[in-house]
């Protein structure tokens, strides 16, 4: 989705722009600009297409002087993605410019009220909107001409905006979308995430909802709605630079694959102190858990997905009702919630727009929500009741890995922290449980070692049109995801279906030579999925099945072709059989020549609705 970058400071602004927007290109974008400010006025160059198209246009930032200014890259939403679309955006006669991430959804009637009063428009953006708003309350004083915007704008917006009357400052305002300031030294940064400013400062201010801040060379001043100066804390953010970045691969999500066992450790290892789990600021009394009438997990993609495994799990072992729920649906849904539920909502950047607005039903219904999230400050992490972070770094690849398994991980968590808190769990099967838990990381390992067998399997079904997933229980969750990431990067159509479910209606699509793949890691219904196999083989599907080390031998019989895993705790399995998918996925995309981290039309950040 669109990212903001903005600098202010004494060095030439837009070579440091570029450079940011190149960072935030794996958030997904259709086209990019940047304005600089100086005492000439307003100099600004947009494109559709790429920021290495753009870089081209200025030669790496030579041509624009000034050393204030704003970059965008944008995902069109109000409009095609094209040169007059792309941000950033002018009001009428050409005094302020703005970058905006975000949707102002009352924008036609914006745009007619400032059309009767004779503003002219170039685009069909919503940002024009936005900007001819500010232009319109504009009588020199910026701060207050944004404020009063703000307060007739509805949607979500993150807004970067210069004026050309004070070039030495940036203004910037946030409803519902990121904005992140940066604190540097006689400079100061703004920007939709961290990996854009990392490379200056390490120091961030996090902007909240209806906040409006003013920054200088100097100094950054943060307001509430109604002007009021607030003292806004500083984060110090402690990752590595060269978490986001490549390091040698290829490809983001290839290196995003392979950190998963490092993911998994530093997620789970913190939390297991004395062989018991230890969730920091979480303390749900055994009532309140016994008490409660439902958990609800939600999620969009594939955090979505991974409550679809857990509810497998969590059922299972807690003998609670658990309701997955895709956010965009739960939030018009009237969700049957109140103080009687958990909502626990799963999410890597923590700023999903549907996610955001799920949660924020769940609480205004009275249930408490706890979330997973990956992304330090962010405004799910921000605003549910509880917290628990995924330890997985910065997750770059639009198709998510290393975020998912350490979501995953979480889950196994909590399941293990809930069931002692009601006194559900012998300390045999804890202990048993814990061990599991240690021993994961080493066991995703094992499977990163063999991943040339998934490169040649990848090389003999590349050139499918069709792939059908089957499997039972948490192999059915898994075939979920393993098809999203497979459609996600490589463009293939693929379909997931619980096993027992296909002759009701969809063996009909099978037929000889279409690639089917089996997941049958849950070996207390082996006998199931064989059976479901041996239909589709007997219709001239070809069969490709995971399973693992122990149960190989009975698969191999009916399949053409086996992935195996390690054998484990059944709970765990699904963190061990998603890994070969996420390769086959990757190797298959790889084959087809697609473009892996910034798969078409997807986003990484899905912050509008
Ligand atoms: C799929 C994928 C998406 C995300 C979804 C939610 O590979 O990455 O489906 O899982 O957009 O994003 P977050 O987790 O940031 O809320």
């Amino acid at each position: 989705m669109c990212g903001i970058v903005g600098y202010v400071g004494s060095r030439q602004a837009a070579p440091i722009m570029l450079e940011g927007l190149k960072r935030l290109e794996y958030r997904g974008y259709d086209s990019a600009g940047i304005v600089v400010c100086s005492d000439e006025g307003l100099t600004l160059c947009k494109t559709k297409g790429y920021v290495d198209h753009l870089n081209e246009m200025v030669c790496n930032g030579d041509a624009l002087t000034g050393s204030v200014g704003l970059g965008h890259t944008r995902w069109a939403t109000h409009g095609r993605p094209s040169d007059e679309n792309a941000h950033p955006h002018l009001s009428d006669g050409g005094k302020i410019a703005v970058v905006h991430n975000g949707i102002i959804e009352n924008y036609a009637q914006l745009r007619e009220m400032l059309a009767a009063k004779g503003v002219t428009f170039k685009s069909e953006t919503d940002t024009e909107v936005a900007v001819n708003l500010i232009s319109y309350f504009y009588e020199g004083d910026l701060l207050k001409a944004v404020s009063e915007a703000a307060l007739r704008m509805e949607g979500s917006y993150a807004l970067g905006i210069l004026c050309e009357d004070c070039p030495d400052t940036v203004v910037a305002v946030r409803k519902e979308s990121p904005l992140i300031l940066g604190i540097g030294e006689g400079e100061n940064f703004l920007a939709s995430d961290v990996t854009a400013l990392i490379r200056h400062t390490r120091d961030v201010i996090y902007l909240e909802d209806g906040e409006i801040a003013t920054l200088t060379k100097g100094e950054v001043k943060v307001y509430s709605r109604d002007l009021v100066e607030v003292k806004k804390k500083t984060t110090h953010i402690d990752w590595d630079i060269s978490a986001a970045e490549k390091g040698g691969y290829e490809h983001f999500m290839f290196k995003e694959i392979m950190e998963q066992p490092e993911a998994i450790r530093k997620t789970i290892t913190p939390r297991l102190r004395g062989g018991r789990v230890v969730l920091d600021g979480i303390d749900f009394s055994p009532e309140y858990i016994k008490g409660l009438r439902k958990i609800y997990i939600v999620g969009c993609g594939s955090a979505y997905l991974v409550g679809v495994v857990a509810k497998y799990n969590m059922e299972k072992m807690l003998r609670i009702p658990v309701e997955t729920a895709l956010a965009s649906e739960f939030r018009y849904a009237s969700p049957l919630v109140g103080e009687d539920t958990l909502v626990i909502c799963i999410s890597q950047s923590g700023e999903t727009a549907d996610t955001i607005a799920a949660m924020r039903e769940a609480r205004r219904l009275g249930a408490k929500v706890l979330s997973i999230v990956n992304v330090m400050g962010s405004t799910i992490a921000n605003e549910s009741d509880y917290c628990v972070y995924t330890w997985a770094g910065p997750e770059i690849a639009v198709a998510t890995t290393k975020a998912y398994s350490t979501q995953l991980a979480v889950t196994y968590l909590l399941t293990l922290y809930f069931a002692e808190r009601l006194g559900i769990i012998s300390d045999e099967s804890y202990s048993e449980l814990v061990a599991a838990l240690q021993m994961l990381p080493e066991k995703v390992e094992e499977i990163l070692k063999n991943k040339e067998h998934i490169q040649y399997l990848a090389s003999l079904y590349f050139n499918k049109d069709n792939i059908f997933f089957i499997g039972r229980n948490i192999d059915y969750a898994l075939t979920l995801e393993a098809s999203l990431k497979l459609k996600e990067i490589s463009y293939i159509h693929s379909d997931a279906y619980a096993a027992g479910e296909l002759k009701h209606g969809t063996i009909s699509l099978i037929e000889d030579g279409t690639l089917v793949i089996a997941m049958a890691s849950y070996v207390q219904l082996l006998e199931k999925t064989v059976s479901n196999i041996v239909e589709v083989r007997s219709r001239g599907a070809e069969i490709l099945t995971l399973t693992t080390q122990s149960a190989e031998e009975q698969i191999s019989h009916v399949s053409d072709n086996v992935i195996t895993i390690p054998d484990a705790h059944e709970m765990i399995l699904p963190s061990l059989a998603v890994v070969p998918m996420q390769l086959f996925a990757y190797y298959v995309a790889l084959s087809r020549g697609c473009s892996i981290d910034k798969p078409r039309n997807l986003a990484k950040s899905v912050t509008v609705e």
